[in-house]
Protein backbone atom coordinates (compact mmCIF):
# COMPACT_ATOMS: atom_id res chain seq x y z
CA UNK A 1 0.00 0.00 0.00
CA UNK A 2 3.21 1.79 -0.42
CA UNK A 3 1.60 3.92 -3.19
CA UNK A 4 -1.38 4.81 -1.87
CA UNK A 5 0.34 5.75 1.37
CA UNK A 6 2.67 8.54 -0.60
CA UNK A 7 -0.61 9.51 -2.74
CA UNK A 8 -2.01 10.79 0.62
CA UNK A 9 1.10 12.15 2.24
CA UNK A 10 2.09 14.09 -1.03
CA UNK A 11 -0.15 16.69 -1.11
CA UNK A 12 0.51 18.01 2.25
CA UNK A 13 3.82 18.55 0.81
CA UNK A 14 2.64 21.10 -1.45
CA UNK A 15 2.64 24.81 0.91
CA UNK A 16 6.61 24.02 1.69
CA UNK A 17 10.04 24.64 0.01
CA UNK A 18 11.02 21.50 2.20
CA UNK A 19 8.07 19.41 3.24
CA UNK A 20 9.27 17.25 6.35
CA UNK A 21 8.37 13.57 6.75
CA UNK A 22 8.43 11.57 9.72
CA UNK A 23 8.41 7.63 8.98
CA UNK A 24 7.32 6.08 12.44
CA UNK A 25 8.11 2.90 11.62
CA UNK A 26 11.19 3.06 9.33
CA UNK A 27 11.72 -0.78 9.13
CA UNK A 28 13.20 -1.97 6.02
CA UNK A 29 13.43 1.73 4.41
CA UNK A 30 10.57 1.03 1.60
CA UNK A 31 8.50 4.46 2.45
CA UNK A 32 11.06 6.43 3.40
CA UNK A 33 12.38 5.92 0.09
CA UNK A 34 10.01 6.30 -1.57
CA UNK A 35 9.15 9.49 -0.28
CA UNK A 36 12.80 10.56 -0.86
CA UNK A 37 12.27 9.56 -4.44
CA UNK A 38 8.72 11.09 -5.04
CA UNK A 39 8.49 14.34 -3.41
CA UNK A 40 11.01 16.99 -4.68
CA UNK A 41 12.97 18.03 -1.98
CA UNK A 42 11.42 16.89 0.72
CA UNK A 43 13.34 15.33 4.17
CA UNK A 44 12.22 12.04 6.47
CA UNK A 45 12.94 11.93 9.96
CA UNK A 46 13.72 7.85 9.97
CA UNK A 47 12.68 6.75 13.47
CA UNK A 48 12.63 2.90 14.43
CA UNK A 49 12.45 1.45 18.13
CA UNK A 50 14.91 -1.35 16.51
CA UNK A 51 18.62 -0.38 16.29
CA UNK A 52 18.90 -2.47 13.17
CA UNK A 53 16.49 -0.64 11.66
CA UNK A 54 18.52 2.33 12.57
CA UNK A 55 21.32 0.96 11.13
CA UNK A 56 19.64 1.04 7.70
CA UNK A 57 18.33 3.92 8.11
CA UNK A 58 21.80 5.87 8.86
CA UNK A 59 23.00 3.84 5.47
CA UNK A 60 19.82 5.54 3.86
CA UNK A 61 21.22 9.15 5.11
CA UNK A 62 24.71 8.65 3.33
CA UNK A 63 22.93 7.85 0.02
CA UNK A 64 20.68 10.86 0.69
CA UNK A 65 23.23 13.37 2.08
CA UNK A 66 21.08 15.74 4.79
CA UNK A 67 18.01 14.56 3.75
CA UNK A 68 17.20 12.07 6.08
CA UNK A 69 17.54 12.05 9.95
CA UNK A 70 17.81 8.64 11.78
CA UNK A 71 16.61 8.49 15.03
CA UNK A 72 16.55 5.33 17.38
CA UNK A 73 13.39 5.85 19.30
CA UNK A 74 10.02 4.48 20.44
CA UNK A 75 7.18 6.24 18.18
CA UNK A 76 5.58 6.94 21.42
CA UNK A 77 7.96 9.61 21.78
CA UNK A 78 6.70 11.81 19.13
CA UNK A 79 6.91 14.75 20.42
CA UNK A 80 9.84 14.87 22.49
CA UNK A 81 12.28 14.01 19.38
CA UNK A 82 10.68 16.28 17.26
CA UNK A 83 10.98 19.09 20.29
CA UNK A 84 14.63 17.78 20.92
CA UNK A 85 15.45 17.77 16.94
CA UNK A 86 14.19 21.62 16.82
CA UNK A 87 13.01 20.87 12.92
CA UNK A 88 10.19 22.81 12.37
CA UNK A 89 6.72 21.87 10.82
CA UNK A 90 5.75 18.74 9.94
CA UNK A 91 3.98 18.05 6.39
CA UNK A 92 3.12 14.45 7.32
CA UNK A 93 3.50 11.25 9.72
CA UNK A 94 3.77 7.94 8.34
CA UNK A 95 2.56 4.57 10.66
CA UNK A 96 3.44 1.35 8.80
CA UNK A 97 2.61 -0.35 11.92
CA UNK A 98 3.68 -4.22 13.08
CA UNK A 99 6.95 -6.14 11.84
CA UNK A 100 9.47 -5.74 9.16
CA UNK A 101 10.03 -8.82 6.99
CA UNK A 102 13.50 -8.58 8.35
CA UNK A 103 12.38 -9.08 11.72
CA UNK A 104 10.14 -12.03 11.70
CA UNK A 105 13.22 -13.91 9.23
CA UNK A 106 15.71 -13.53 12.19
CA UNK A 107 15.21 -16.23 14.23
CA UNK A 108 17.20 -15.09 16.59
CA UNK A 109 14.49 -12.18 17.78
CA UNK A 110 12.14 -14.69 18.76
CA UNK A 111 9.62 -13.41 16.93
CA UNK A 112 8.46 -16.43 14.91
CA UNK A 113 7.78 -19.42 15.30
CA UNK A 114 9.05 -21.40 12.70
CA UNK A 115 12.62 -20.86 13.41
CA UNK A 116 14.53 -21.38 16.81
CA UNK A 117 15.44 -18.22 18.99
CA UNK A 118 15.27 -17.55 22.18
CA UNK A 119 11.65 -16.07 23.19
CA UNK A 120 12.61 -12.40 23.07
CA UNK A 121 10.08 -10.53 20.97
CA UNK A 122 11.48 -6.94 22.26
CA UNK A 123 11.64 -4.43 19.16
CA UNK A 124 14.39 -2.58 20.69
CA UNK A 125 16.28 -5.58 22.41
CA UNK A 126 19.04 -3.09 23.88
CA UNK A 127 15.70 -1.58 26.16
CA UNK A 128 15.51 -3.01 30.41
CA UNK A 129 11.90 -3.96 28.92
CA UNK A 130 10.88 -7.63 30.09
CA UNK A 131 11.08 -10.22 27.64
CA UNK A 132 8.66 -12.85 26.52
CA UNK A 133 10.11 -15.30 28.65
CA UNK A 134 10.47 -13.09 31.58
CA UNK A 135 6.55 -12.59 30.66
CA UNK A 136 5.63 -15.98 30.51
CA UNK A 137 7.75 -17.12 33.63
CA UNK A 138 6.30 -14.52 35.92
CA UNK A 139 2.28 -13.77 34.70
CA UNK A 140 -0.66 -15.47 36.41
CA UNK A 141 -2.20 -17.80 34.24
CA UNK A 142 -5.37 -15.97 34.02
CA UNK A 143 -2.75 -12.83 32.72
CA UNK A 144 -1.48 -14.83 30.36
CA UNK A 145 -4.79 -16.14 29.37
CA UNK A 146 -6.12 -12.42 29.11
CA UNK A 147 -3.01 -11.43 26.58
CA UNK A 148 -3.60 -14.40 24.14
CA UNK A 149 -7.26 -13.73 23.79
CA UNK A 150 -7.45 -9.72 23.73
CA UNK A 151 -4.36 -9.60 21.87
CA UNK A 152 -4.77 -13.04 19.35
CA UNK A 153 -7.94 -13.78 19.28
CA UNK A 154 -7.44 -16.83 20.15
CA UNK A 155 -10.11 -19.52 21.04
CA UNK A 156 -7.89 -21.64 23.37
CA UNK A 157 -6.76 -18.67 24.29
CA UNK A 158 -7.27 -20.89 28.37
CA UNK A 159 -5.82 -24.23 27.17
CA UNK A 160 -2.49 -22.49 26.54
CA UNK A 161 -1.97 -20.81 29.54
CA UNK A 162 -2.86 -23.23 31.60
CA UNK A 163 -0.18 -25.29 29.58
CA UNK A 164 2.34 -22.84 29.58
CA UNK A 165 1.68 -22.80 33.51
CA UNK A 166 2.14 -26.57 33.76
CA UNK A 167 5.02 -26.60 31.90
CA UNK A 168 6.96 -23.37 33.38
CA UNK A 169 6.34 -25.51 36.66
CA UNK A 170 8.74 -27.92 35.74
CA UNK A 171 11.36 -25.63 33.85
CA UNK A 172 10.89 -22.16 32.31
CA UNK A 173 9.72 -21.42 28.66
CA UNK A 174 13.37 -19.81 27.02
CA UNK A 175 13.09 -20.75 23.32
CA UNK A 176 10.47 -20.21 20.50
CA UNK A 177 10.19 -23.75 20.49
CA UNK A 178 9.45 -24.18 24.18
CA UNK A 179 6.47 -22.17 23.54
CA UNK A 180 5.32 -24.05 20.09
CA UNK A 181 5.33 -27.31 22.27
CA UNK A 182 3.01 -25.92 24.49
CA UNK A 183 0.78 -24.43 21.70
CA UNK A 184 0.29 -27.53 19.71
CA UNK A 185 0.05 -29.59 23.21
CA UNK A 186 -3.09 -27.40 24.10
CA UNK A 187 -4.83 -27.82 20.78
CA UNK A 188 -8.05 -29.94 21.57
CA UNK A 189 -7.82 -33.59 20.54
CA UNK A 190 -10.40 -32.92 17.60
CA UNK A 191 -8.74 -29.86 16.25
CA UNK A 192 -5.06 -31.51 16.20
CA UNK A 193 -3.16 -31.70 12.90
CA UNK A 194 -6.70 -30.91 10.64
CA UNK A 195 -7.08 -27.11 11.34
CA UNK A 196 -6.31 -25.95 7.71
CA UNK A 197 -5.07 -22.42 7.47
CA UNK A 198 -2.56 -20.34 9.74
CA UNK A 199 -0.42 -22.07 12.39
CA UNK A 200 -1.66 -23.18 15.64
CA UNK A 201 0.99 -20.73 17.51
CA UNK A 202 0.52 -18.03 15.35
CA UNK A 203 -2.18 -16.26 17.02
CA UNK A 204 -0.10 -16.71 20.51
CA UNK A 205 2.74 -15.57 19.15
CA UNK A 206 1.37 -12.65 17.41
CA UNK A 207 -0.26 -11.59 20.99
CA UNK A 208 2.74 -11.89 23.07
CA UNK A 209 4.68 -9.82 20.52
CA UNK A 210 1.58 -7.13 21.19
CA UNK A 211 1.95 -6.95 24.40
CA UNK A 212 5.73 -7.64 25.41
CA UNK A 213 6.17 -4.24 22.99
CA UNK A 214 3.04 -2.52 24.49
CA UNK A 215 1.78 -2.13 21.30
CA UNK A 216 -1.72 -0.43 21.44
CA UNK A 217 -0.97 1.66 24.52
CA UNK A 218 2.35 3.09 22.33
CA UNK A 219 0.40 3.59 19.79
CA UNK A 220 -2.34 5.60 21.48
CA UNK A 221 0.33 7.96 23.38
CA UNK A 222 2.18 8.64 19.74
CA UNK A 223 -1.25 9.14 17.89
CA UNK A 224 -2.72 11.56 20.70
CA UNK A 225 0.67 13.35 20.05
CA UNK A 226 0.86 13.24 16.43
CA UNK A 227 -2.29 15.73 15.68
CA UNK A 228 -0.04 18.46 17.34
CA UNK A 229 2.76 17.56 15.57
CA UNK A 230 1.46 18.16 11.75
CA UNK A 231 1.15 21.73 10.66
CA UNK A 232 -2.18 22.58 9.60
CA UNK A 233 -3.16 20.76 6.05
CA UNK A 234 -0.53 17.92 7.42
CA UNK A 235 -1.47 14.65 7.24
CA UNK A 236 -1.57 11.27 8.69
CA UNK A 237 -1.21 8.10 7.96
CA UNK A 238 -1.70 4.93 9.35
CA UNK A 239 -1.56 1.16 8.35
CA UNK A 240 -2.61 -1.64 10.95
CA UNK A 241 -2.55 -5.15 10.39
CA UNK A 242 -4.31 -6.27 13.68
CA UNK A 243 -7.93 -5.15 14.75
CA UNK A 244 -7.10 -3.94 18.20
CA UNK A 245 -4.62 -1.35 16.35
CA UNK A 246 -7.34 -0.20 13.40
CA UNK A 247 -9.53 0.48 16.44
CA UNK A 248 -6.82 2.62 18.17
CA UNK A 249 -6.42 4.27 14.89
CA UNK A 250 -10.21 4.79 14.22
CA UNK A 251 -11.06 5.91 17.52
CA UNK A 252 -8.82 8.86 17.64
CA UNK A 253 -9.61 9.62 13.96
CA UNK A 254 -13.01 9.81 15.03
CA UNK A 255 -12.29 11.91 18.12
CA UNK A 256 -9.94 14.60 16.13
CA UNK A 257 -13.34 15.20 13.54
CA UNK A 258 -15.41 15.90 16.46
CA UNK A 259 -13.24 18.31 18.44
CA UNK A 260 -13.03 20.15 14.67
CA UNK A 261 -8.83 18.92 14.75
CA UNK A 262 -8.99 16.92 11.97
CA UNK A 263 -10.71 15.72 9.26
CA UNK A 264 -10.60 11.85 7.93
CA UNK A 265 -9.62 11.31 4.17
CA UNK A 266 -10.46 7.85 4.20
CA UNK A 267 -13.97 7.14 4.84
CA UNK A 268 -13.49 3.47 4.85
CA UNK A 269 -10.07 2.28 5.17
CA UNK A 270 -8.04 1.21 2.15
CA UNK A 271 -7.49 -2.52 2.06
CA UNK A 272 -4.52 -3.91 -0.31
CA UNK A 273 -5.53 -5.26 -3.82
CA UNK A 274 -5.21 -9.01 -4.88
CA UNK A 275 -1.97 -8.58 -6.33
CA UNK A 276 -0.62 -6.96 -3.13
CA UNK A 277 -2.16 -10.12 -1.62
CA UNK A 278 -0.96 -12.23 -3.73
CA UNK A 279 2.51 -11.11 -4.03
CA UNK A 280 3.03 -10.12 0.26
CA UNK A 281 -0.05 -12.41 1.71
CA UNK A 282 1.11 -11.16 5.04
CA UNK A 283 -0.73 -7.93 3.70
CA UNK A 284 -4.00 -9.42 3.39
CA UNK A 285 -5.50 -8.11 7.21
CA UNK A 286 -3.79 -4.21 6.59
CA UNK A 287 -6.12 -1.47 6.67
CA UNK A 288 -5.23 2.32 5.79
CA UNK A 289 -6.53 5.27 7.51
CA UNK A 290 -5.28 8.83 6.94
CA UNK A 291 -6.83 12.28 8.32
CA UNK A 292 -5.70 15.64 7.75
CA UNK A 293 -5.22 18.66 10.28
CA UNK A 294 -7.51 20.95 9.81
CA UNK A 295 -6.25 24.09 8.00
CA UNK A 296 -8.02 26.64 10.98
CA UNK A 297 -6.55 24.54 13.41
CA UNK A 298 -4.12 27.11 14.82
CA UNK A 299 -7.74 29.96 14.92
CA UNK A 300 -9.31 27.12 16.66
CA UNK A 301 -6.82 26.12 19.61
CA UNK A 302 -5.87 30.34 19.98
C1 LIG B 1 6.06 -3.16 8.94
S1 LIG B 1 7.62 -2.54 9.40
C2 LIG B 1 7.75 -1.06 8.45
C3 LIG B 1 8.15 -1.30 7.03
C4 LIG B 1 8.52 -0.03 6.31
N1 LIG B 1 7.38 0.81 6.03
C5 LIG B 1 9.26 -0.32 5.02
O1 LIG B 1 8.85 0.23 3.98
O2 LIG B 1 10.23 -1.06 5.05
C6 LIG B 1 7.34 -1.92 11.02
C7 LIG B 1 8.55 -1.28 11.70
O3 LIG B 1 8.03 -0.48 12.75
C8 LIG B 1 8.84 -0.59 13.88
N2 LIG B 1 8.00 -0.30 15.04
C9 LIG B 1 6.89 -0.96 15.46
N3 LIG B 1 6.39 -0.39 16.57
C10 LIG B 1 7.18 0.69 16.84
C11 LIG B 1 7.16 1.68 17.85
N4 LIG B 1 6.24 1.70 18.82
N5 LIG B 1 8.10 2.66 17.80
C12 LIG B 1 9.05 2.67 16.82
N6 LIG B 1 9.13 1.73 15.85
C13 LIG B 1 8.20 0.76 15.86
C14 LIG B 1 9.35 -2.03 13.85
O4 LIG B 1 10.57 -2.13 14.57
C15 LIG B 1 9.51 -2.26 12.33
O5 LIG B 1 10.83 -1.99 11.94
Amino acid sequence: MLDETLDLLAPAARESAVPLFVDCTFGAGGLSRAILQRIPGSRVIALDADPHAVARAEALALEYPRRVTPVHANFARLRDVLAELEMGGVSGIAYDLGLSSLQLADAARGFAFAGEGDLDMRLDPTSDAATAAQLLATAREGEIADIIFEFGDERNARRIAREIVKRRERSPLRTTSDLVAAVLAAQPRNARGRRGGIHPATRTFLALRIAVNEDLDRLRQSLQEAIACVKPGGRIVVISFHSGEDRVVKHQFAGWRRGGEAQTLTRKPLTPTQTEIAANPRSRSAKLRAAERTRDALRRSA
